[in-house]
């Protein structure tokens, strides 16, 4: 029997819609672990996947959320001199640190 090529593929494209009008709206929902995730997509341009770095930037799956934060802290008010992450850091609010502090905790637990 043959099957039913149109309908097939009309149900693909009423999933594909479905999936494009929801996913707006869960990424204005987007609860702080997500927020944590896309930072960290952005710190994994260098830092590594998961921050598990390879190469001469320090890697981030090492270090306690204390001194995560605390190394956030010192870049953001300039305590602590790096080449880039002092403007890195101060392109993250409170909430934005908490988020990835938050995220790469669990990539520890994992
Ligand atoms: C452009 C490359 C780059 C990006 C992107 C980047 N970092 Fe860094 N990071 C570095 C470098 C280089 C250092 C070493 C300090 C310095 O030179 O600024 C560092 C150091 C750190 C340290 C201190 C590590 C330690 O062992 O003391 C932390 C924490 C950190 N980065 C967090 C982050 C987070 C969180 C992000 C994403 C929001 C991020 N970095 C994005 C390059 C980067």
């Amino acid at each position: 029997m043959k099957r039913p090529l149109v309908l097939h593929h009309t149900r693909q494209l009423f999933v594909l819609l479905a999936g494009l009008l929801v996913a707006p709206a869960l990424a204005s929902a987007a609860p702080i672990p997500s927020r944590g995730a896309t930072w960290a997509q952005a710190c994994a341009a260098c830092h590594g996947p998961d921050g598990q770095s390879q190469g001469a930037i320090p890697a981030l799956d090492s270090l306690s959320p204390e001194d995560f934060r605390a190394a956030m802290q010192a870049f953001r008010t300039e305590e602590r001199q790096g080449t880039v992450m002092n403007y890195i850091a101060k392109g993250l609010s409170e909430t934005d640190v908490e988020a990835v502090v938050a995220y790469f905790a669990r990539v520890q637990a994992r």
